[in-house]
């Protein structure tokens, strides 16, 4: 940054989701390195979650890192609702306060900071690209308007050109066509299956629908993009990208030291796995997981379980309280236990990033979010792919695809036991093993190549920020 130029402030907002949580707070310390003041607003239930697992009481999740004389000053609002509520159980409700009253608390503390005339002078809103409101209300202060997105480029342009999927009968008609999609910018071919599961769905009333389709308006003002992709993954997409909007691949947004980087951005108390992992052979163990947010049916759930339990494959399983629903927290069939007979470890929640650089790690059985997508990527971790909602279907293209770092778990439905079981001896053992973990290698290279200094990635944030310090 040139010294003569102010020094940027950005208010920061974060959406109250694990898989967005994490990469903005990433966001805010990697601005604040560069020289940005950060003002990071959380929500108080997300900040709850944060500093309650950690029973410290911390006032401020970026404490840990304040000795490194980074400018980041924080603050928490309501999303509208009790701290305590139950957001997984009651998800509509929870989606609605972010579409009407999340907004309104948003801008009470935006105003309160710019009327109070902090130094240095806030000069533009970075928030999610899945919020309705940061461009009108960038507008109504004056402010730069960047929007941060957390997914894949592809993803980003799909929802972009949404209306282009409806004119060509893709979306959101009667008699959906389901001949491959080729007219999207940046993207040769792809799929009705692969899309978005919102973008799938014939009913496009739900409150999901709704945030979707005005914040992708909203996202129309955004001055900047920032994207937690890398060019070198991506390079179609995104080049067609730049046409429309100033369009930056900034990722993988985690910090190169990875497991150990010390700042909280858990929401759930993580339970230690490495003490089990340290006694198992090497990549012998696979990892399953199905992320922050999403459900699975029991059916599937106990299918999956007796699966694991044939392939005679050990396992450390992340097995969600309310993976099926916050009502039945104990979904798994009585025997299982007895089943597995000390070969899996069963934790609720655990620090993912440390579990993927175990080196007892040999393969994943993912959801594809894209957050974990980019952590096993890191780790040179090969996945096994289980997409259940939202962009998790058109990540796992991405992966099997075209990256061709995994395959599917299941190519029929209903999921069955013998094919899990038979897919997962096929990842961890099969023939074709080694060529998934080759194009891992190659995929894990590229991202520490675009990260390293003078990395596309590197170069990509420097340039994003000559350009908001014009
Ligand atoms: C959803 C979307 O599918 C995803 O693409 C989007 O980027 C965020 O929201 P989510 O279910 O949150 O996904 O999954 P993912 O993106 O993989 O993020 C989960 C995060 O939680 C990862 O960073 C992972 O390391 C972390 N995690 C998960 C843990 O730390 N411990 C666990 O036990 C499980």
């Amino acid at each position: 940054m040139d010294s003569s130029s102010p020094k940027p402030h950005a208010i920061l907002v974060c959406y109250p989701l694990q898989g967005h949580v994490i990469p903005t707070i990433h966001l805010a310390i990697k601005l604040a390195r560069k020289g940005f003041t950060i003002t990071f607003i959380n929500t108080q239930s997300t900040h709850t979650q944060i500093t309650r697992k950690s029973g410290d009481g911390e006032e401020d999740i970026f404490s840990s890192v304040r000795g490194q004389d980074l400018d980041i000053r924080y603050i928490t609002v309501s999303d509208g609702l009790p701290v305590n509520f139950d957001r997984s159980l009651n998800h509509d409700q929870f989606m609605a306060c972010l579409l009407h009253v999340f907004s309104a608390h948003v801008e009470e503390a935006l105003l309160k900071i710019v009327q109070s005339k902090v130094d240095p002078p806030v000069s533009c809103l970075i928030a999610d690209s899945f919020f309705v409101f940061p461009g009108k209300l960038a507008k109504k202060y004056g402010l730069r308007y960047i929007a941060f997105w957390t997914e894949t480029a592809l993803v980003f342009t799909l929802y972009y050109h949404l209306h282009l999927l409806k004119l060509h009968g893709h979306f959101d008609c009667i008699g959906m066509r389901e001949d491959p999609i080729d007219y999207i910018p940046g993207v040769k071919s792809i799929k009705p299956k692969d899309l978005m599961s919102y973008v799938q769905e014939t009913d496009t009333t739900s409150v999901c629908h709704h945030i979707i389709f005005s914040a992708f308006q909203d996202v129309r003002n955004a001055d900047f993009i920032l994207c937690n992709t890398v060019q070198e993954l991506e390079p179609e997409t995104i080049s067609a990208l730049q046409i429309e909007k100033p369009f930056f691949a900034i990722g993988p947004i985690f910090p190169p030291e990875f497991a150990t980087s010390g700042v909280a951005t858990s929401m759930c108390s993580e339970y230690e796995c490495t003490q089990w992992l340290d006694m198992q052979q090497q990549a012998n163990v696979l990892y399953v997981s199905f992320g922050s947010y999403a459900h699975i049916t029991k059916n599937d759930l106990i299918e999956i379980a007796y699966g694991l339990a044939l392939s005679k494959v050990s396992f450390v399983w992340v097995l969600r309280p309310d993976i099926v629903s916050s009502d039945d927290p104990n979904p798994l069939p009585e025997d299982f236990k007895g089943e597995i007979s000390g070969r899996g470890l069963i934790v609720p929640w655990c620090c993912q990033k440390q579990v993927l650089t175990h080196s007892a790690i040999g393969g994943f059985l993912t959801h594809c979010g894209w957050n974990s997508v980019l952590e096993a990527i890191w780790c040179g971790v090969p996945l096994l792919c289980f997409p259940l909602l939202t962009d998790q279907f058109t990540n796992r293209k991405l992966v099997v695809d075209d990256w061709k770092i995994g395959l599917n778990l299941c190519d029929k439905n209903p999921v069955s036991k013998f094919e899990i079981s038979e897919k997962i001896q096929h990842l961890m053992f099969g023939e074709a093993s080694d060529g998934y973990r080759n194009e891992m290698q190659k995929a894990k290279e590229t991202l520490a190549n675009a990260s390293r200094g003078e990395g596309s990635s590197d170069k990509n944030l420097d340039s994003f920020i000559s350009s908001v310090c014009k």
